[in-house]
């Protein structure tokens, strides 16, 4: 394991990347409503990241994922595939996660939309999934470990009868989409890898209403859904771990951490 330390010339690339990230997420809001389906979400973002951005869309052709961004509805945790017959209704709740690619470095983010109107279990989850990341980028500075982290996001989630996702963790990031360190969102106070400044990674937890297993659909190889069918909800920012704590380098117009 070798987790790459960033120069301050790599930090102000990712920089770029990742506020790119950020405002793709930024553009898409007004699109998220009743009656489109994931695949127009895609196309739309992949047009302003390729044509408004100049960047590349990450997720395309990663390991063989046909899109652009990934759209995770309802039940699906993390890499649903867009497509023309997911349409969106209301009462849904939809993740939507970007990485760009900007000067060959990466900056990758996603957040939660309720479709229309939600319930309020709906939105307990996404709310507990996102003040879980924001403690846990709270906590990153040098000197402070990834067990730490992934223990004070645990605490959060468990404590509102939720369930954290194991099998799929945060990461290093960079030139290279995932890299080390493996960031977990689960684990034990004083364990794990030291922070250092000019770390750069995610922190992206999953959060499920009812039990933490997880299914990979065979259908397509990518779908991540919930066993037990419950609802599921995950937020993800790129960070920089700076001299005296965090830079969040895909934070949104507005938003507070
Ligand atoms: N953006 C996802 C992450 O947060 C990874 C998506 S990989 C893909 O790490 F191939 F599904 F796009
Ligand atoms: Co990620
Ligand atoms: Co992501």
């Amino acid at each position: 394991m070798s987790v790459s330390i960033k120069t301050p010339a790599e930090i102000e690339k990712m920089r770029v990347s990742g506020r790119l990230a950020a405002e793709v997420l930024e553009m898409i809001e007004p699109h998220v409503k009743p009656g489109i389906s994931t695949d127009e979400l895609n196309t739309i973002c992949h047009d302003y990241i390729v044509n408004v951005q100049n960047a590349t869309p990450a997720p395309l052709n990663y390991k063989g994922f046909p899109k652009s961004i990934c759209t995770s509805v309802n039940n699906v945790i993390c890499h649903g595939i867009p497509k023309p017959s997911k349409v969106l209704k209301n009462g849904d709740i939809i993740n939507i996660d970007i990485t760009v690619i900007k000067d060959g470095y990466h900056g990758d983010t996603s957040k939660m939309f309720h479709v229309g109107k939600t319930n309020i279990l709906a939105k307990r989850l996404v709310d507990t999934a996102r003040e879980s990341m924001v403690e846990g980028i709270r906590m990153v500075k040098p000197g402070v470990r990834l067990g730490d982290i992934g223990h004070a996001i645990q605490k959060k989630i468990e404590k509102q009868r939720f369930s954290v996702v194991r099998e799929y963790c945060g990461h290093g990031i960079g030139t290279v989409f995932h890299e080390d360190p493996q960031v977990l969102h689960y684990g034990k106070p004083g364990v794990g890898l030291k922070l250092e400044e000019g770390m750069t990674f995610t922190i992206e937890p999953m959060v499920n209403a009812g039990k933490r297993h997880t299914k990979l659909m065979k259908n397509d190889g990518w779908t991540v859904v919930t066993k037990d069918r419950s609802l599921s909800a995950q937020w993800e920012h790129t960070l920089a771990v700076t001299s005296d704590g965090v830079e969040v380098l895909t934070l949104r117009t507005g938003e507070t951490i």
